[in-house]
């Protein structure tokens, strides 16, 4: 292994056939290629502490270039339960303190809006998970939906899911400045308190003046968080924006702490967590996007990737056997959406 964090990478991608031999020790990107239903169960309880996932959107008309996946059931119902099933699993890999960020995105049927996040945080309720927030994610400057008889959906749902009540939860990392409304408040309270904490004197008696404490920190982040769609669609249209995946990470995790994502795709939550100086578990059942992973991650770390067993590096195994599938044609226009119109 070549550096402090390589990939392990496993699977289909080399032309190797796949293990199911994954050991995982605490130190170590890995890449797992595969289906999350298959792979998840081998990963060790309690091995996590927060997941960020975007699973594919219900009925999606975007093709992730392999079939199979999640999001091309014919029913909305199969679509619920089998992300209720994938995140089961999930809940058993992470820690009993650990946090699930679940990115989803909603779908229109003949005109029909379906509230697949809201099914989905529903079902998962039921299932045992703690519903403790919803983000808004506002997608600044995203392209403009081509609808006429509805408002354009400019934002996307993440939601806060726990195991339990008590969970780690650190707010100062994504703290935001204080607003100039506050700030100037303050310094106006400050300055008539100079007189002995005295505002004002009327018929009652003297007024204390107010005091307003702002948090040195900075103020308490709000549940609509602005940050621009990533700009990274020639190799995965539906990739995550690392800001978003970074900001997860910071709030539910301490240097070190392990990330999962079970629907990987162009590596988001690996590029985080290297950044961020956690370490991530990625299963992504495209061979391809565990390749435009693998170059991305290499290209941020400067640091080359790793077979898990051969310890061949990535740029060796893809001169002996090039990558697992020829690259995927472009997204149309129309794959290009990351809701379903309607
Ligand atoms: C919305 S994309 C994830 C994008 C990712 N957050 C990023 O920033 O690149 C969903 C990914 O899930 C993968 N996928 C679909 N079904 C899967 C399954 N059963 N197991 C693992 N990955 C799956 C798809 O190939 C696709 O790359």
């Amino acid at each position: 292994m070549i550096g402090r964090q390589g990939i392990k990478c496993h699977g289909k991608s080399f032309s190797e056939p796949p293990t199911n031999q994954y050991t995982h020790d605490q130190s170590e990107n890995t890449l797992l290629v595969g289906d999350c239903r298959a792979i998840l169960p081998t990963l060790r309880a309690l091995s996590v502490q927060t997941c960020v996932t975007s699973p594919p959107y219900f009925g999606a008309l975007r093709n992730y270039g392999i079939g199979g996946g999640i999001g091309h059931e014919a029913r909305l119902e199969e679509y619920v339960a089998n992300l209720v099933a994938v995140f089961h699993e999930v809940w058993r890999v992470l820690k009993d303190d650990g946090v699930l960020w679940l990115n989803l995105g909603e779908t229109w049927r003949s005109k029909r809006m379906l509230a697949v996040p809201a099914r989905v945080m529903l079902a998962l309720e039921q299932d045992g998970w703690l519903l403790r927030d919803v983000i808004n994610w506002h997608k600044i400057g995203a392209t403009p939906e081509a609808v006429h008889d509805r408002c354009a959906r400019d934002y996307e749902e993440v939601l806060m899911l726990t195991k339990s009540r008590r969970y780690f939860f650190d707010i100062d990392p994504i703290r935001e400045p204080h607003r100039d409304s506050s700030l100037e408040r303050a310094a106006y309270e400050a300055r008539r308190t100079a007189d002995g904490g005295v505002k004002s004197q009327n018929r009652q008696g003297r007024l204390k003046a107010n005091t307003v404490k702002l948090n040195p920190k900075g103020r308490t982040p709000g549940a609509v968080w602005s940050i621009a769609p990533a700009n990274f669609r020639d190799q995965h249209f539906a990739a995550m924006p690392l800001a978003l995946a970074v900001r997860c990470i910071m709030a539910s995790t301490r240097a070190g702490d392990v990330v999962l994502d079970p629907f990987g795709g162009s590596g988001t939550t690996i590029l985080s967590a290297e950044r961020t100086g956690r370490v991530a578990r990625v299963i992504e059942l495209d061979p391809l996007y565990l390749d435009v992973t693998i170059r991305r991650w290499e290209q941020i770390t400067g640091i080359q990737a790793r077979h898990g067993e051969s310890q061949i590096s990535f740029a060796e195994l893809v001169a002996k056997c090039g990558t697992g599938r020829p690259a995927a044609p472009a997204p149309s226009r129309r794959t290009l959406s990351r809701s379903t119109r309607g």
